[in-house]
């Protein structure tokens, strides 16, 4: 259990230089055993969660090797199912179910359970791919998926909570080598769910309409390996675009996709927070920023982000009057509530919305992490506190943030791990 001290209260500037998209890397990660041919991957960001999934490909026979900022994975002839720890710590795992299936007809996985952002059930994932032509049994508290041939087919993947991302890329892997044209309505159109389908087209995948909510697939015998870029992480980067504001100071944010990033900026720009956009780059102006309140609900993309939901809260406790923000991808993902209450925050939660009352001042107070985003909003309020904060458990942050405390220190945060 790793903790982190951190001395709030002081202005922060500078550029924050942001890294590859962690679910974007994990969903590609997660396709390299759909080809015996190495695949090279660039910018995979070295994280926690990033390492569970190597972990679970070498754990199946895969060889990864890395050179400065490129990873090579080779997952020719792979054996076996992924099993031990590795797989059960991450839930991103279950993203191997559609490209094990593909490639050897037959995938086995422990059955993920919830989490602290609340119960992630993965109906959707199971309803696509026996829609494929696959057989799915839970025994023993694994899901076994197994078919003789995948058959492309028409299938909705919409819930109760819209699109899925993991659950259309685990179908997206399968359709890829299924016999026939396989249509996905409701597909997830989040930047990482396209950048996953530009990976499978340089791999010599035919699909369709990327990026809109209907995939059209149509299955190839086989695909070769590729080189690829990911796209920058848009979470990253609105976790430190929403700290400028809280630390009164101008940062630099490159490289960035601002296409990415509509939901975010409409947001800053309601609450009055100025924000230059460049091609490659997002800059905030967040010194002297009297905030207006605001109202939000997070949905699937191109919607706010849910993971920038918990950063988002901390913004609107130093806003001016009552904002709200309504959780509409995972209703219980607030377990920081009460830990920015802790430190001075009134916040009211009614049903999916938190209600936030600002201007508040922020005290440093001792805090936890219970989840990785939640966990990172509460070095924003920290850093935005005054006094000393700590946050325990931050091997959740970990899982998600690039040398997070590296990059907040160039920006002139005080802040140190605690043994
Ligand atoms: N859902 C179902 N049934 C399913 C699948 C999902 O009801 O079979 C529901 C979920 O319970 C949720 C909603 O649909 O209410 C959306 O879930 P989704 O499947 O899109 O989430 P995910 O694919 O498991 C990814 C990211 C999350 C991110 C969400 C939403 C990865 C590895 N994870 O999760 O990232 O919050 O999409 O954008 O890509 C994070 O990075 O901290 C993180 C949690």
């Amino acid at each position: 259990m790793a903790s982190v001290r951190i001395l709030g209260g002081r202005p922060l500037s500078g550029e924050v230089a942001i890294g590859g998209a962690k679910n974007a890397g994990l969903l590609a990660l997660a396709a390299t055993p759909l080809t015996d041919d190495p695949v090279i991957i660039e910018n995979l960001p070295r994280l926690e969660d990033i390492r569970t999934m190597e972990t679970i490909l070498c754990g199946l026979g895969g060889k990864i090797s890395h050179r400065e900022s490129t990873t090579q994975i080779c997952m020719k002839d792979f054996t076996g199912d992924p099993n031990g720890e590795a797989v059960t710590q991450m839930r991103a795992s279950v993203c191997l179910l559609g490209s094990l299936v593909a490639r050897r007809g037959r995938a086995v996985l422990p059955l993920p359970g919830g989490c602290a952002i609340g119960p992630r059930p993965i109906d959707l994932h199971l309803h696509g791919l026996q829609k494929l032509g696959c057989e799915i049994a839970l025994r023993n508290g694994h899901i076994h998926v197994t078919a003789e041939r995948l058959r492309g087919a028409s299938l909705f993947l919409g819930g109760r909570h819209g699109s899925t991302v993991t659950g259309t890329a685990n179908v997206l892997c399968a359709a890829v080598l299924a016999k026939g044209t396989t249509e996905i309505q409701c597909a997830a159109c989040e930047p990482e769910v396209v950048d996953l389908c530009h990976f499978l087209q340089k791999m010599g995948a035919k699909i369709y309409d990327i990026g809109n909510p209907v995939l059209t697939v149509e299955g190839v015998d086989g695909l070769h390996g590729v080189r690829h870029r990911l796209i920058a992480d848009r979470i990253q980067l609105g976790t430190f675009a929403l700290l400028a504001p809280l630390a009164h100071g101008d940062f630099f944010l490159s490289p960035a996709d601002p296409s990415h990033c509509g939901a975010l900026l409409e947001a800053l720009d309601r609450m009055a927070v100025p924000a230059e956009v460049g091609p490659n780059s997002i800059r905030v102006l967040g010194r002297r920023c009297l905030l207006r309140p605001t109202d939000l609900t997070t949905l699937p993309y191109p919607g706010f982000p849910t993971d920038l939901q918990a950063a988002m809260c901390v913004l609107m406790t130093q806003a001016e009057g009552i904002s709200i923000i309504t959780e509409r991808v995972y209703p219980h993902r607030f377990a920081h509530l009460g830990e920015l209450e802790r430190m001075g925050a009134s916040i009211a939660l009614e049903g999916q919305s938190a209600i936030v009352k600002g201007p508040r001042k922020l005290t440093g107070a001792p805090t936890a992490a219970a989840d990785l985003r939640g966990g990172a909003c509460l070095y924003l309020a920290a850093l935005a506190a005054e006094g000393e904060s700590t946050v325990r458990n931050v091997q959740h942050v970990d899982r998600g943030y690039e040398n997070f405390e590296e990059k907040l220190r160039k920006l002139g945060a005080v802040i140190e791990r605690i043994p």
